[in-house]
C-alpha cells in the first residue's frame, strides 16, 4: 500500500506539471484530491490493514494528502499571477495620456453680437424688453400707423397664419420688431396714466418675412429694436445715441451717416449706416457702394405715442430697428446672411 501511496503523488505531481490554467487545475483536483481518486482509494481502505501497518500507513497517507494540496495552492497561485500579469499587459491603462477631448459649445455669433448690443446699449441707460414673435395685424401695421391696404405693407412681405373669422385682423408673424414699441408703451403709460414714465429701451427678436433668399435676405433675422420716449426728446439724440452705438461697437474712427426714408411709424425717417470697414468705404462684395445699411430709425410719429398711451404734446421720442445679422455680418466679414440659419459647424466653429 505504501507502494501504492508513491505511485499516486508521482502520478499526481506530475499531471500537475501539465495544468497551466484554472479549469485544468479544477479538473486536476477531482482527479487526484476527489473521492474517487487513488489517494481516497486508500484511506477507503485503511480498515483492512493490520494494526501494525495503520499508523505506518495512515501517516504516509496523510503526508501524501498535505503534500498534493500544498502543490494545489501553490499551482493555484502561480496561475492566478500569471492571469493578472496577462490582463496587466494586456489591458494597460496609461494614465499619462491625454484625455479625450470633450466638445466645447459656444454663443452663436448671432447671441454674441446681441450681448454685445445689450452691453452697450446698457451702458446708455437702455432695458431689454421682449415682446412675442406671433403678433395680430393691428399690433404689427395698424397700431405703427400702416392702416388696413397701405402700401408701405408691400414692404413686409408677411406670413399670414390665421386669418379665418378675424375680419382685418389676422394673426401674422410679426415682421418687425416695432410692435413691441405699442405693447411697452402701453404697459409703462398704464403704471401712471396721467404722467407716464420715460421709455428707454431695447427689443430684440426674430422677425420673419417671406423673402426671396439671397445673400442678404433670409426669411428669417434677429431685429434689436431702440425706443427712447420723455419730454424733449429730439433728433440729435437719436443721431448721438446712435453715433456712439457704431463707435463702442466698431472703435472711435466708425463712420456713420443719415439718409433720408420713409417709414409710415416714424417722422421724420432716417435709414441709418456704418461705413463699411472691410473695403474702408470703397465699397466690396459684402457692402456694395462703401456703407452697410444697419436699419432704420426715426422720430416716433405723434400717431404712434398716442396709441401707446402717450401724449405727442409732451412727449417725443425716437426709434430705431436694425438686423443684427447686418452687424454681425460687417463685424466678422461674413458674407452670406445664410450661414446663420444653415447650421454647418464649419461656420459656427469659426467664432
Ligand atoms: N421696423 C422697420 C423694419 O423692419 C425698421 C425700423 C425703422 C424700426 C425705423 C424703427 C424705426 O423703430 O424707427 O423695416
Amino acid at each position: 500500500m505504501l507502494e501504492q501511496l508513491k505511485q499516486v503523488e508521482e502520478d499526481a505531481l506530475k499531471a500537475l506539471q501539465a495544468v497551466h490554467d484554472e479549469a485544468s487545475l479544477e479538473a486536476w483536483r477531482v482527479t487526484h484530491l476527489g473521492r474517487s481518486s487513488g489517494l481516497m482509494e486508500v484511506f477507503s481502505k485503511f480498515g483492512q490493514l493490520s494494526k501494525e501497518e495503520k499508523p505506518v500507513v495512515g501517516q504516509r497517507a496523510n503526508e501524501v494528502k498535505q503534500a498534493l494540496e500544498a502543490a494545489f495552492g501553490a499551482r493555484s497561485e502561480e496561475i492566478q499571477q500569471a492571469a493578472l500579469k496577462h490582463s496587466l499587459e494586456q489591458e494597460q491603462l496609461d494614465v499619462t495620456l491625454p484625455g479625450r477631448r470633450l466638445p466645447l459649445g459656444r454663443l452663436h455669433p448671432d447671441t454674441q453680437i446681441q450681448r454685445e448690443l445689450y452691453r452697450v446699449f446698457g451702458e446708455m441707460g437702455f432695458q431689454v424688453y421682449r415682446s412675442r414673435e406671433v403678433e395680430s395685424d393691428e399690433y404689427n401695421f395698424q397700431l405703427l400707423n400702416f392702416p388696413v391696404g397701405h402700401p408701405a405693407r408691400d414692404m413686409q412681405d408677411t406670413y399670414f397664419i390665421e386669418a379665418e373669422g378675424r375680419g382685418d385682423n389676422p394673426i401674422v408673424m410679426r415682421t418687425h420688431t416695432s410692435p413691441g414699441q405699442i405693447h411697452a408703451m402701453r404697459e409703462y403709460s398704464a403704471r401712471n396714466p396721467q404722467d407716464p414714465p420715460p421709455v428707454r429701451i431695447v427689443l430684440p427678436g426674430m422677425c420673419y418675412r417671406y423673402e426671396q433668399t439671397d445673400a442678404r435676405h433670409e426669411t428669417q433675422f434677429d431685429q434689436l429694436e431702440g425706443l427712447a420716449v420723455g419730454p424733449g426728446i429730439t433728433f440729435s439724440d437719436l443721431k448721438g445715441t446712435l453715433t456712439d452705438m457704431a463707435r463702442r461697437l466698431f472703435g472711435q474712427q466708425a463712420r456713420t451717416r443719415f439718409r433720408a426714408s420713409f417709414f409710415p411709424f416714424t417722422e421724420p425717417s432716417a435709414e441709418f449706416d456704418i461705413e463699411c470697414f472691410l473695403c474702408g468705404g470703397k465699397g466690396c462684395p459684402v457692402c456694395g457702394g462703401g456703407w452697410l445699411e444697419i436699419g432704420g430709425s426715426g422720430m416716433v410719429h405723434p400717431v404712434v405715442l398716442e396709441n401707446g398711451g402717450y401724449d405727442p404734446i409732451r412727449y417725443t421720442g425716437f426709434a430705431f430697428g436694425f438686423g443684427i445679422q447686418r452687424i454681425a455680418m460687417l463685424k466678422y466679414g461674413i458674407n452670406d446672411i445664410r450661414y446663420f440659419w444653415g447650421n454647418d459647424l464649419r461656420f459656427l466653429e469659426q467664432f
